[in-house]
Formats: C-alpha cells, sequence, structure tokens
C-alpha cells in the first residue's frame, strides 16, 4: 500500500485519529483532515500531512481537496467520511434548526465530499469511499434521535451509491461500529447546551435522571462492550486493502447482536430491549 493516499476527515481526535496514525504506519500517504488549524498544527507536529477541513464550511471542503489533489498530482485513492457530532436530547425537544446543524456536517458535508472526490476517482479508474456510519446507522435509541436520524440518512445514500457504483471501479464501503472509546460523548455537550432547553421539557425528570449523568458525571464511564478506536482502524484497513472489500462492516458485540435480533424480532419486542439503554 505504500504511497497510496487517503483523505481521512474528522482526525483530531477518536477514530479518525487513530486512523490517521495506523494507516500512516501501514504506509500509506495520509491527508488528515481536522476542523481547527491548531488541531492541524498539533498532527503535524505527529508527522502527520493534516489539512483544514469543516464539513459546515463548503469552501473549506473544496479547499481541503484542492490542496490535497496539489500534493498528489490530481490522484486520491481513497477517502474516509469520518468527522461528525451528536446533539443529544429528546427529539420533542429538538429545534429544527439542531436538526439541520447535525445534518449539514453528518450528511450534507459528506456527500459534498464524496461527489467532489468521485470524479477524480473515476478519471484514476480506481477508488474507495468508506463512509463511518454506527449501529445507530440502523437502530434507534432514546436522546439521540438527532444523530441517528443523520445516520439512517447516510445509511440510505451510501447503500444507494454503492449499488449504482458497481458498475464503476470505485468501491463503498459502510463502517458500523457500536461504542468505541472516543470523545463524542464529551464533544456532544455544547451542542446539547446549545439546543435543549431541558428545564422547560415535560420530560425534565428524566432528563435529570439519566442524561445528565450520562453527559457531565458520567461521561468517562465506558458503555458495556465498548472497544478502543483501533478495532474500527482493523475494518478500515480491511476495506482499503483486501481485493473485495465487503459493503458494510459490523464492528463491536453489540452492532452484531443487534444486526441479528434487528432480523429476528418482532419490532415491538426490540423496541422493549432497545428502550432499556441509557
Ligand atoms: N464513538 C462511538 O461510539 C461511535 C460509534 C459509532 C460510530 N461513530 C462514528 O465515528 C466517527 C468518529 O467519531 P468519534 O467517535 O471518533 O468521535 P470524536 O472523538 O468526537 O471525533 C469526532 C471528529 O469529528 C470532527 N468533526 C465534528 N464536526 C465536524 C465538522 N463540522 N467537520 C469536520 N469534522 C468534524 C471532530 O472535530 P473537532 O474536534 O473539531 O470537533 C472530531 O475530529 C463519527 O462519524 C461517529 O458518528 C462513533
Amino acid at each position: 500500500m505504500a504511497g497510496r493516499s487517503i483523505l481521512i476527515t474528522g482526525c483530531s481526535s477518536g477514530i479518525g485519529y487513530d486512523a490517521a496514525h495506523a494507516l500512516h504506519r501501514r504506509g500509506w500517504r495520509v491527508f488528515a483532515a481536522c476542523r481547527s488549524a491548531a488541531d492541524c498544527a498539533r498532527l503535524a507536529g505527529e508527522g502527520l500531512h493534516s489539512v483544514r477541513l469543516d464539513y459546515a464550511n463548503h469552501a473549506t471542503i473544496d479547499a481541503a481537496l484542492g490542496h490535497v489533489l496539489t500534493q498528489t498530482g490530481g490522484t486520491l485513492d481513497a477517502l474516509f467520511n469520518n468527522g461528525a457530532f451528536a446533539c443529544p436530547g429528546a427529539v420533542e425537544d429538538l429545534p429544527v434548526e439542531a436538526l439541520r446543524a447535525v445534518f449539514e456536517t453528518n450528511f450534507f458535508g459528506w456527500h459534498a465530499l464524496t461527489r467532489a472526490v468521485i470524479p477524480v476517482m473515476r478519471a484514476q479508474g480506481h477508488g474507495r469511499i468508506v463512509n463511518c456510519s454506527s449501529v445507530l446507522g440502523f437502530v434507534p435509541m432514546r436522546w439521540r434521535g438527532a444523530y441517528v436520524a443523520s445516520k439512517y440518512a447516510l445509511e440510505g445514500l451510501t447503500d444507494t451509491l454503492r449499488l449504482e457504483m458497481r458498475d464503476t471501479p470505485i468501491r463503498i464501503v459502510s463502517l458500523q461500529p457500536g461504542p468505541i472509546t472516543t470523545r463524542i460523548r464529551q464533544n456532544s455537550i455544547p451542542h446539547f447546551e446549545r439546543w435543549i432547553d431541558w428545564r422547560a421539557s415535560p420530560r425534565r425528570a428524566q432528563y435529570e435522571s439519566s442524561l445528565l449523568a450520562r453527559l457531565y458525571t458520567d461521561r468517562d464511564k465506558p458503555d458495556r462492550f465498548e472497544l478502543p478506536p483501533s478495532a474500527v482502524t482493523a475494518a478500515l484497513v480491511h476495506a482499503l486493502e483486501s481485493r473485495r472489500p465487503r459493503p458494510r462492516y459490523r464492528i463491536t458485540t453489540p452492532t452484531r447482536f443487534i444486526a441479528f435480533w434487528r432480523r429476528v424480532l418482532p419490532a415491538s419486542t426490540l423496541d422493549r430491549f432497545l428502550a432499556r439503554a441509557p
């Protein structure tokens, strides 16, 4: 894989950070994108080639890809759409603008970058586009409606693109991690505080007994069956380097069990089980 190029978004922490370093060590030419200049500088200090990209700002998408193509001479072997965030809160308390903000990054930004990359891959005659979806791309969980909606939408678009791209040499892959040890919960707090008026919610008591603890006091407490980001990176490596990448990779025990239960259980039984999640 020496010299193969990949653009990875959301590399300031978590899965993107781990993937960028791991692929760099494997000989990939990694372009590790971060939202902030400070994070780009930090990653550059660690020996990575870093570039600024904020999915919510389409000018930065164009500029980042333009920079990458200048460096590579106009080619890009792979794209890992990864940067995303959550805005916890009950669906009935979720302002439309909050939902729009989540979709702007988690969905529209990914689509904009993907559309910009496809012509490059068509011209060079190969390419892999890997999207970091989630177990929450095919089952819901309480308090996570905005994030769940964005990942369900992503699954629909990714599945359709994969079918359409069968007549091209471009492979489309979805990663579906369950709980992974990252900063995603901590990073969701500013969005929760900006958008969710939980004190005025009819569910105020539930916020106080459940979500607030999860966000503020237990935020470093791991979920059951949580795995490190390297578990996602291992699937990413297979998706990028194997001759026949799988359409989707189910990562962690909960993802695999829930995918099975979703197939075999009646919806009402699955709902009862999912409603127990914190
Ligand atoms: N952790 C899990 O349990 C889990 C499970 C399933 C799927 N995932 C998925 O894994 C991916 C990575 O998340 P993570 O768990 O590694 O969380 P994380 O540590 O919070 O990392 C998220 C990354 O996304 C970046 N990001 C946020 N908004 C962005 C924007 N507008 N444009 C570009 N990048 C942006 C963040 O940058 P800043 O630092 O600048 O905010 C950060 O680098 C996400 O797609 C997430 O949905 C995570």
